[in-house]
């Protein structure tokens, strides 16, 4: 992340009329300048600046990857707006189950008969479905009115592909397979003021065998300590209040550094930045939990009460099929133990439904787990076959009855035992980060992530406030301010005076 003045500053010394750099991200910083001159000139043709809608599929991962390809659209001078009648339409994409797939094919057929009316009008297409080279395959023959198709590991290259873009009538394609390569410092957008997602680590390399994320994320890959701490050092002084630490598996971060470092050591160094309040993460798999990391947590005063441990199966069976490297046994422990050292954490999963060869006795192991771990929540989800993965061959697939009957039976317990789960902290107060108003209704997380909905004044959005917990429902409680007259007082002329930022961060 590069703070506005700064880039403007290095900007002025690019002269567009030498080649482009070959280092990054200097490379970049030349292509915006470039890119600029040609939205520029592409806006006075139209009398109006040009405008660009972004559409984001999947997980914290691509929104996050998203923050950074609004950061450049506006740094080079697109107006961002939620339409996609757009003069630029860009989809970042999903692939981790087909219909994620779908619906971005049933978009394109939406903006086909836009693109036919506007002909100026651009389309790219970003993110994991990129990565499979039968999506490419079918752009080209089905899709060949976009105009723009890149992959996971290019996205810092996005000043450059739009000035490809605007070049070019073709459409341009530029995928890579993986890349070793980290680059930082560059313009991004952030969504809220007051949290943030960091990119800890990208890439996978557990190759579940369902998964196809190893194969369109790249291998593992983890960010430098401290470029992690210098990034969150600059959010914290813009206002940000909580970090999500992301990663597809945050437990093994750090191994492939020079100076290889845990996550649980990552942990500590992010909990002593001043004026961070409140710390997350996810993912967390299972086989590489450490009894440091609990302990960090354990002792942390900033890191929440909330953990995401994805189950997927509850049958050792199915999980050796899945290649997920822990027993029903094992995971049971684990829960247990974290637990026992931290009795007010609240656990979270993934569960798949329909893994080929899943029967209804290994659901019930599966179902048997959800009632002894006693989820918060659980994300329950149906098999996908992702073809290029082990499993897409595997033999045995179940049947649609089969899963649908298996999918009703899971989703009741996990119900049933999230409602318990949920209320249990009924009439307690606790912190509630402000996240949201409409009105006067506030809403807001408990640090176990649970939502809670409360009256107050729509300046405290961004701020911690302590709440009683007065009516549970479900997944969420209805609350009330729970603070001293004047502690609250206090707070809401400081944020009624907070200052807005000068300069937006980018
Ligand atoms: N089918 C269904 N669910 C899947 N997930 C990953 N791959 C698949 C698939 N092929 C789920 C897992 C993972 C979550 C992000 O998506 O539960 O934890
Ligand atoms: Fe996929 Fe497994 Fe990696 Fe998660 S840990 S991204 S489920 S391969």
């Amino acid at each position: 992340m590069i703070r506005n003045e700064e880039l403007e500053a290095v900007l002025e010394t690019i002269d567009l009329r030498n080649d482009a750099p070959i280092e990054e991200p200097m490379r970049q910083y030349y292509f915006i300048k470039k890119a600029r001159e040609i939205v520029n000139a592409e806006s006075e043709k139209l009398g109006r600046r040009l405008t660009a809608d972004e559409e984001t599929f999947g997980c914290q991962m691509n929104a996050k990857d998203s923050e950074k390809l609004i950061g450049i659209l506006e740094n080079i001078g697109f107006e961002m707006m939620d339409d996609e009648s757009a003069d630029l339409v860009f989809y970042n994409t999903c692939t981790v189950r087909d219909n994620a797939n779908q619906r971005v094919y049933g978009r394109l057929g939406l903006i086909h008969s836009m693109k036919k009316k506007n002909p100026h009008k651009k389309v790219a297409l970003c993110g994991c479905m990129m990565q499979e080279p039968t999506v490419i395959e079918k752009i080209q023959k089905s899709y060949p009115f976009v105009d723009l198709v890149f992959g996971t590991h290019n996205i810092y290259k996005f000043a450059e592909l739009i000035v490809s873009m605007y070049n070019s009538d073709k459409m341009i394609i530029d995928i890579w397979e993986d890349t070793d390569k980290i680059v930082e410092d560059l313009p991004a957008e952030r969504k809220y003021s007051f949290k943030s997602g960091v990119n800890i680590m990208y890439g996978c390399n557990n190759y579940c065998s369902y998964c196809i994320v190893p194969y369109v994320r790249g291998r593992e890959r983890s960010r430098n300590p401290k470029d992690i701490i210098r990034e969150i050092e600059k959010l914290v002084s813009e206002g940000v209040v909580e970090v999500m630490l992301l990663g597809q598996n945050v437990n093994s971060y750090g191994k492939n550094l020079e100076e290889p470092m845990t996550f649980a050591q990552l942990l500590k160094e992010v909990e002593k930045i001043e004026g961070l309040e409140r710390i997350r993460f996810m993912t967390s798999h299972p086989k590489d939990l450490s009894d440091d990391l609990i302990q960090v947590m354990k002792d942390s005063k900033k890191i929440c009460r909330h953990l995401h441990l994805p189950l997927q199966a509850g049958s050792t069976r199915i999980l050796e099929a899945m290649n997920r490297r822990y027993t029903k046994e094992q995971y049971l422990e684990l829960a247990a133990k974290i637990r026992r050292e931290i009795p007010d954490i609240s656990l979270t999963t993934d569960i798949i439904v329909g893994f080929p060869g899943e029967t209804a006795a290994d659901v019930d192991e599966t179902i048997d787990v959800v009632r002894k771990v006693q989820y918060d929540n659980a994300f329950t989800f149906i098999y996908s076959r992702r073809t290029g993965t082990p499993a897409a061959t595997m033999p045995n697939p179940v049947s649609e009855e089969e899963i649908k009957a298996n999918f009703d039976r899971l989703l009741e317990v996990v119900h049933e035992t999230a409602k318990s789960r949920v209320g249990r902290l009924l009439g307690e107060t606790h912190s509630v980060l402000v996240e949201e108003s409409s009105g006067t209704q506030l809403s807001g997380r408990l640090s176990n992530n649970t939502l809670v909905h409360f009256e107050g004044d729509a300046v405290l959005v961004g701020t911690i406030v302590d709440v009683k917990l007065t009516e549970a429902h479900g997944f969420y409680y209805i609350g009330k301010i729970n603070m001293q007259e004047h502690r609250l007082e206090e707070l809401l002329q400081k944020c009624r005076h907070r200052e807005l930022p000068e300069e937006k961060m980018l």
